[in-house]
């Protein structure tokens, strides 16, 4: 069985993205109308490997395969032998054995998911690897922006927040530049990578995206009022090692979306987070009242996305045969 992998953006040509975005809005109707199940991946197991914590992206990849006929397995740390020590060459080479088709994994390292693809033979879907990529929620991020009508080149987008340890930012940012946004991080000094301070091509790894069209900023207010679309990202305590902040109260102050903040974003404009949300933190309650707020479009545009992802990864169609 032919297949191909997803371990970042950069692997997707934009003609793929393309497929994968109009497959993905052929999906979202249908799942929302609940009752879908085909059998394009009948026969073809795949294997969910969660090795840090993960709710919508874990459950959509799985609801999406068993829409699609797939046998799906969940591996986590906990219990499996990766916690007698196990590596990630073993993992792979044990679950190849078993001849899953798929193997989808989220870890802490960000070369990991790349590691455990080079002793698997079937496709691997980068789920989230430490800071580097999480190439599926960039894509669902796109449907929810096109959608909208901001996936246009010309429109700007801001990243605000947790800047630094954002996968979610650099798969992001990556995809939206190639598209001709213009996107602003917002974020402190002390949450803004190294590479960020002036041209975009230090940002991206191998010079992805033309420079120019990514720069940072430190004020949240002076930039909403020019945006077509808000992403807001969730600070990761996990991932400071300390001290990045000076307390989260502050932080909040600076570059929560409040109430006062929501009246400088224009009305045409569109509010994301990938989850989960520290309510309070970066966001306050008036934005899920707003009818500006995509958060729950992107939940349900996660499922869309991985059941075409699914699709294009083993080189089935993209939407069932006679229903495009
Ligand atoms: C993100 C992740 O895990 O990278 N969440 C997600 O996939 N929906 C962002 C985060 O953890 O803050």
């Amino acid at each position: 069985m032919a297949s191909r992998s997803l371990l970042s953006i950069r692997d997707l040509s934009p003609l793929d993205v393309d497929a994968l975005l109009d497959a993905a809005e052929w999906y979202l109707p249908r799942i929302l109308a609940g009752g879908l199940k085909l059998a394009t991946l009948r026969g073809v197991s795949s294997v969910l490997m969660f090795y840090e914590a993960s709710t919508r992206t874990r459950v959509s990849f799985e609801l999406a395969g068993k829409l699609l006929g797939s046998d799906t397995i969940n591996v986590s740390a906990k219990g499996s032998s990766v916690e007698k020590g196990e590596g990630i060459p073993d993992t792979a080479m044990t679950l190849n054995a078993m001849g899953f088709g798929i193997a989808v994994m989220r870890h802490a390292a960000a070369d990991s998911v790349a590691l455990f693809a080079r002793y698997f033979s079937g496709a691997v879907l980068n789920a989230g690897a430490g800071r580097g990529q999480h190439p599926t929620q960039a894509l669902l991020d796109a449907l929810v922006l096109r959608q909208a009508g901001v996936l246009a080149p010309g429109k700007h987008l801001a990243i605000v927040g947790d800047v630094l340890h954002s996968r979610v930012m650099r798969s992001n940012v990556e995809l939206l530049t190639s598209r001709g946004l213009h996107v602003t991080l917002v974020a402190p000094p002390t949450l803004m990578p190294q590479e960020a301070e002036g041209a975009l091509a230090r940002l991206i790894h191998r010079g992805a995206c033309e420079p120019g069209t990514v720069h940072w900023e430190t004020n949240l207010d002076s930039v909403l009022p020019r945006l077509d679309a808000v992403m807001l990202l969730r600070m990761q305590r996990e991932r400071m090692a300390g001290g990045l902040t000076p307390s989260l109260d502050e932080y909040s102050q600076l570059y929560a979306l409040t109430e006062r903040r929501l009246q400088l974003l224009p009305s045409h404009a569109v509010i994301l987070h990938p989850g989960p949300v520290n309510r309070g933190v970066e966001l306050t309650e008036a934005v899920y009242a707003d009818p500006r707020c995509r958060i729950n479009n992107q939940v349900a545009a996660g499922v869309a996305i991985r059941a075409a992802l699914f699709c294009w990864a083993v080189d089935k169609p993209l939407i069932p045969k006679g229903q495009a």
